[in-house]
């Protein structure tokens, strides 16, 4: 049995958007597949689910930066009868890109780019064959200009944003829809995994917080919408990403972003992005 909305797909389910989708997801009778690394913080998840609103939910411990691991997972939904699917497993480095981990700079590539890209692969086959589902991708605002400091991110979630808005277009008649969730600076775990813990003092940047994040995505994305941008800050913040020229976005970004990035981390160094 799948609840009563079917099945849906949680990806960084275990904690900040992903695990407010979830909730979001079940208090609507969807059964889950919840996927993340933390198996227990995954588990306690999916017990509190099953009893508040008594939807069957399967913890899927996954390291989907891992391409075998990932593949396994793919596999095994593929064959289920998922009718959603919220890719939103992501996570930042930041810091001059030639000091970072070149592991991790890799591993952010294949979680933010290659699992998003594998697992709706895997998924919209059998949501096509049945005309019903929707994909749900989280991008990013960052992904609308390049971020100095956040080069790989910024790169990645240009990736997602393209790709889900193509496939809205792609999809349009199928009874399959793609929604693509931009947010902007949404209070999680996000800036700790970047050693950008001090980011979040940063008042002026106007947090939103991953309920209304996950809210507006599920509500946007049961309207089978092509972008949902939570807030009036950000929806500014993704417009001008998008269409100020680049030789006017540049110095502000150099203005803006690398003092803060400064005092957030405390870097021993700033890249010179004048030439
Ligand atoms: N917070 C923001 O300001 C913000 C803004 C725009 C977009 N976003 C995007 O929103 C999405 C969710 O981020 P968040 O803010 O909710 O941060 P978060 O609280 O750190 O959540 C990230 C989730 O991704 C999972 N994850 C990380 N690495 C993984 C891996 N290798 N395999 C499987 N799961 C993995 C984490 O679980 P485990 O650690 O248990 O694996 C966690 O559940 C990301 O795609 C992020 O880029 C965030």
């Amino acid at each position: 049995m799948s609840g009563p909305a079917g099945w849906a797909v949680v990806t960084g389910a275990s904690s900040g958007i992903g695990e407010h989708l979830a909730r979001g997801l079940a208090a609507r009778g969807h059964g889950l597949w919840l996927v993340a690394r933390s198996t227990e913080a995954l588990e306690k998840l999916a017990a509190e689910l099953r009893g508040r609103h008594g939807v069957p939910v399967h913890v899927r411990t996954c390291d989907l930066a891992d391409p075998a691991a990932r593949q396994v997972l793919a596999e095994e939904l593929a064959t289920e009868p998922v009718s959603v699917l919220c890719a939103n497993a992501g996570f930042p480095t930041c810091g001059p890109f030639s000091e970072n981990d070149p592991a991790e700079e890799r591993a952010e590539i294949q979680l933010n780019v290659v699992a998003l890209h594998a697992l709706t692969q895997a998924l919209l086959p059998g949501m096509l064959a049945r005309r019903r589902g929707s994909v749900l991708i989280t991008g990013s605002t960052a992904g609308c200009q390049p971020v100095p400091t956040a080069a790989t991110y910024s790169a990645t979630k240009a990736f997602a944003n393209s790709f889900a808005e193509a496939l809205h277009v792609e999809l349009r008649g199928t009874g399959v829809s793609c929604t693509l969730l931009a947010p902007g600076p949404v209070r999680t775990n996000f800036y700790a995994v970047a050693g950008m813990s001090g980011l979040q003092d940063q008042a002026f940047l106007a947090w939103l917080t991953p309920q209304r994040v996950a809210e507006a995505g599920l509500r946007g994305m049961a309207r089978g919408r092509r972008l949902v941008v939570p807030g009036p800050a950000a929806k500014a913040q993704y417009l001008a990403g998008r269409h100020t020229p680049r030789p006017l976005l540049f110095p502000v970004l150099r203005a803006v972003v690398l003092p803060v990035f400064r005092s957030a981390r405390g870097a021993t160094r700033t890249p010179d992005f004048r030439k």
